[in-house]
């Protein structure tokens, strides 16, 4: 019997402000996976390069993500919590695995699309390896397994080609990985448009509920949520916003849908709103608080980020180690 646990991976960019959609499509199925798995959680912060940053804010956001993680539950004595730029083995295996990726498969990502065409101004070359970035982040630590939101789906795809690429030229070296995505929450929507993604990249700042808001600004961004013609509280192909609404009030009371539309039956718009917004409240306060008590704590911080970029590393530098011996490069002389 195979007793050693399988590895999960998983990481968020630190670009601008997460959002409920952030939370309830990835970072809240991390905490539970902890007391099953090897588990690490990243801080993407090169990956937030490939879009222009104010360099004092992105580090800013970079602190305050990884007390959101701790926030959020995850517990440092049981998974490693780190910083991607501190484990400079991510860049290195980028640089090995853009030799396995292909130009043509790169440009028929949406994701690249899409920014490539928010973006116009600054298509660099980061942003079209984007995924192989991520590939790296994945393949370096053996990663069974990808908790992550639909919209990813596509780069763990890609992920997965490249390692088995890599391990049919070189034989087998990486872990194939898996990606984890959950049936509800997949893909939390704007609230201002159901059918694109809630995104925190959104101009629109009635759009998204961020991490960060506060009471009134979450109620009144409910309240001001766009919904479906006929006035019905009902989920369905039909009803998408109100579908949307009703998967976040779902996922933060822990009533399920179908409770859900029973007690809201006959009820107006406007008392359902007010409910919705009651949960995220009552999902969100308790995180900001204690991400407050973290971040005015930096020390305690700091130890974290040290002691889960130690644990990263020592696994980044065996597979790193493996990968240049298997590609041909001459190990370092000490
Ligand atoms: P990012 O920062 O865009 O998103 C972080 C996570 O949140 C999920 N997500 C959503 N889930 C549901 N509804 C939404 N509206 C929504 N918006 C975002 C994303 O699917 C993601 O799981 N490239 C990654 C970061 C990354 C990564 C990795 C992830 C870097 N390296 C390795 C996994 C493994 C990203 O763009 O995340």
């Amino acid at each position: 019997m195979d007793n050693v646990k399988k590895t999960v991976f998983s990481a968020v960019q630190p670009t601008g402000k997460i959002t409920l959609g952030n939370y309830l499509g990835a970072i809240r199925n991390w905490t539970p996976l902890q007391n099953e798995y090897d588990c690490l959680y990243c801080v993407a912060d090169l990956h937030s390069l490939t879009v222009t940053q104010v360099p004092a804010e992105l580090r800013k956001n970079t602190l305050e993500l990884a007390a959101l993680y701790l926030a959020c539950g995850i517990d440092p004595s049981k998974s490693s919590l780190f910083i991607q730029s501190h484990v400079h083995e991510h860049a290195e295996l980028a640089w090995i695995l853009d030799t396995i990726a292909y130009v043509g498969e790169m440009n028929r990502m949406t994701q690249f699309k899409d920014k490539s065409r928010k973006h116009a101004d600054n298509i660099n070359m980061g942003l079209m390896n984007y995924p192989v970035l991520m590939a790296s982040d994945i393949l370096l630590y053996q990663a069974h397994l990808v908790p992550i939101g639909k919209d990813q789906t596509q780069h763990l795809e890609i992920t997965r080609d490249i390692a088995e690429r890599f391990n049919g030229r070189y034989s087998d070296t990486f872990v194939v990985p898996e990606a984890l995505t959950f049936r509800t929450g997949a893909s939390i929507k704007s609230l201002q448009d159901p059918t694109a993604k809630m995104s925190k990249s959104d101009p629109n700042e009635n759009a998204t509920v961020t991490l960060f808001d506060d009471k009134d600004a979450i109620r009144r961004k409910l309240r001001r949520a766009v919904t479906d013609c006929d006035t019905s509280i009902r989920y369905g192909e039909d009803k998408p916003a109100i579908s949307n609404l009703l998967t976040i009030y779902s996922l933060c009371s822990g009533e399920s849908v179908k409770d859900a539309e029973k007690r809201f039956d006959g009820q107006g718009y406007g008392t359902f709103k007010d409910a919705v917004a009651d949960s995220v409240i009552s999902v969100i306060e308790p995180i900001q608080t204690k991400q407050r008590r973290i971040i005015a704590d930096k020390s305690y911080l700091e130890g974290v980020l040290k002691q889960g970029a130690e644990q990263a590393e020592r696994i980044a530098r065996k597979t790193l180690d493996k990968v240049y011996r298997k590609v041909g490069l001459v190990g370092r002389f000490r």
